[in-house]
């Protein structure tokens, strides 16, 4: 089978053999290459038209109780600028947030023990009963199932909570002993258990990865089921362990990328600030790739220069406002439409027979 046929075969079955998955991550041809993006267009336009949806990220606390490997907030970085906003402040965010045009708020931290649950369900519960019309998106790592059920009757029906890879010795290198791939995958049943639409994902070309490693996350994600898949490239930061680490590529972000949506036709998958970082129209060729989310940073101007994951990242200079307008620009150019909407996951048609029901 050639690369063209395995490209066809999975944009109408949505599943492939392990070695035609291989031979996709590891030979695909500028041909080839085309021809994915070209279907992964199609597919992303039956489902989403030619919408893209937009999620205001605020960056809240950059502590870290954790030490990943190749994260710059992990808590052996002495150099990392420590800040924390108060519950108001982060509510406050969402108010300029709206007036944007803003219909879902992604709030995401370090795991920062200083907030309680409480507080949590408070600050969600806050934006809510403000913004009755938008959507809480949480990305605050791995809690109790306890904790997640709480925030979830507060008002958040989104988690991010991506498993950086499957493979348990993989997940080793990546990680410091005390976390485990097993606890990550039971927070990630438990919040889809429990009702949240639930995004899960990697780093492409994290130091170690093998493509065998990530057809493992292809089939780990086959059987979560998730309604939203957040890649972007590993970028190395100069305070972690994984500084001198080659950073992930373009090139095999947007293979993945497609990839993914062919899979997953209904996921949510964003166009990520790392592949921006990586290549100055990188969020642009994501959207061509089957990308339909993007994620302006909401964060206050003062702080956002502090939560840096990587080196390099960029829109950490930028105003709401600016960064809100440069990402319609973009989006423009790339051939798509901002909507002002809460963006939710549109699951599979329901079946006419059983609607009658
Ligand atoms: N602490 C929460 C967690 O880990 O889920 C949320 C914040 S964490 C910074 C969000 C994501 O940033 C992680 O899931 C990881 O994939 C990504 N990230 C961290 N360091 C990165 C790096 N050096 N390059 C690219 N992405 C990185
Ligand atoms: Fe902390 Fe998340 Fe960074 Fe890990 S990836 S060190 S949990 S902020
Ligand atoms: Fe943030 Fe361009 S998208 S400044």
């Amino acid at each position: 089978m050639t690369n063209k046929d395995r490209i066809i075969q999975l944009s109408e079955t949505q599943d492939l053999p392990d070695g035609d998955y291989l031979a996709l991550l590891t030979s695909m041809t500028k041909e080839d290459r085309d021809l994915i993006f070209a279907h992964a267009r199609q597919v992303r336009e039956k489902v989403y038209g030619r919408e893209v949806y937009l999620r205001g990220l605020i960056e809240f606390s950059s502590y870290c109780r954790n030490d990943c490997l190749y994260c710059g907030l992990r808590r052996s970085n002495g150099h990392a600028e420590r800040y924390r906003l108060t519950g108001d402040e982060i509510v406050a965010c969402a108010g300029p947030g709206y007036e944007l045009g803003f219909r879902t708020f992604v709030l995401q931290s370090g795991e920062d023990l200083s907030y309680s649950t409480g507080d949590i369900c408070d600050i969600v519960s806050g934006i809510r009963t403000r913004h009755p019309d938008c959507a809480v998106t949480l990305s605050i790592g791995e809690k109790s199932r306890e904790d997640y059920q709480a925030y979830f009757d507060a008002g958040a029906e989104r988690y991010l909570l991506r498993q950086e890879t499957i493979d348990p010795v993989h997940y080793g290198k990546l990680h410091p002993p005390e976390l485990s791939i097993e606890n990550r995958v039971r927070c990630l049943y438990d919040l889809r258990d429990i009702g949240y639409q639930v995004g899960c994902g990697i780093m492409v070309g994290s130091p170690f990865q093998t493509p065998e490693n990530v057809l493992e996350d292809i089939r780990f994600m086959q059987d979560l089921s998730p309604h939203m898949i957040g890649i972007g490239p590993f970028i190395h930061h100069k305070d972690t362990p994984f500084r001198d680490k080659p950073d992930g590529t373009l090139q095999d972000t947007l293979n993945l990328l497609a990839i993914l949506r062919l899979t997953f036709p209904h996921a949510l998958l964003p166009a990520t600030t790392a592949l921006g970082t990586i290549h100055p129209f990188g969020r642009e060729m994501g959207l061509q790739a089957g990308a339909n989310v993007v994620m302006p940073n909401l964060s206050p101007k003062g702080v956002r220069g502090k939560y840096l994951l990587y080196d390099g990242k960029i829109c950490t200079g930028d105003e709401a406002a600016e960064c809100r307008a440069c990402m319609e620009r973009r989006i423009a150019r790339a051939g798509y439409e901002v909507v002002v909407s809460r963006g939710d996951w549109r699951g599979e048609p329901v079946d006419s027979a059983q609607a009658e029901c």
